[in-house]
């Protein structure tokens, strides 16, 4: 088994009740649930692991990829979207040939929608890892993501 598992497990009791609070210590240690990650869970929880997976996809909070080298954050909230956010979208996943919720496959870049960013006044704008990136036209989106090709 991996050793963040062995980590993360050394904190709990093996119980089916701390099922959310291992997985939120497993993705916040290694980065997401990959499909083996969700198989010890359950063998260390005693329980199936359809039970797992039900409760993971049922909380947004949880992915089931890795993150890209650039994880983008998409905002959707009100004020972005009167702004044109749809539109950059688009163009964002047109750009890198991924769509909300995907990694490419080289791994560069991993896309997410949140809430709201909490940089209203600057929309529509991402955040791509750390940084916000406000006032985005599509021009501003292709600069952003210059190369053209196709990475899934
Ligand atoms: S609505 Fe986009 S940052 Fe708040």
């Amino acid at each position: 088994m991996d050793n963040n598992l062995v980590d993360v497990f050394s904190l709990f009791d093996g119980k089916e009740e701390e099922l959310i609070p291992i997985l939120q210590k497993v993705q916040n240690t290694v980065g997401f649930l990959s499909n083996d990650s969700m198989e010890e869970i359950a063998r260390f929880a005693h329980v199936p692991k359809s039970k797992v997976y039900g409760v993971a996809t049922f909380y947004a909070q949880f992915r089931f990829t890795p993150k890209g080298e650039k994880h983008i954050m998409l905002c959707r909230g009100t004020a972005c979207h009167v702004k044109g956010a749809p539109r950059i979208q688009e163009e964002i996943e047109n750009h890198l040939g991924i769509k909300e919720g995907e990694t490419s496959k080289d791994l560069k870049h991993s896309m997410e929608n949140v809430a709201c960013i909490g940089a209203c006044s600057l929309a529509p704008c991402i955040m791509v890892n750390e940084t916000v990136e406000a006032n985005l036209t599509p021009q501003k989106v292709e600069k952003l993501f210059l190369s053209k090709g196709k990475n899934k």
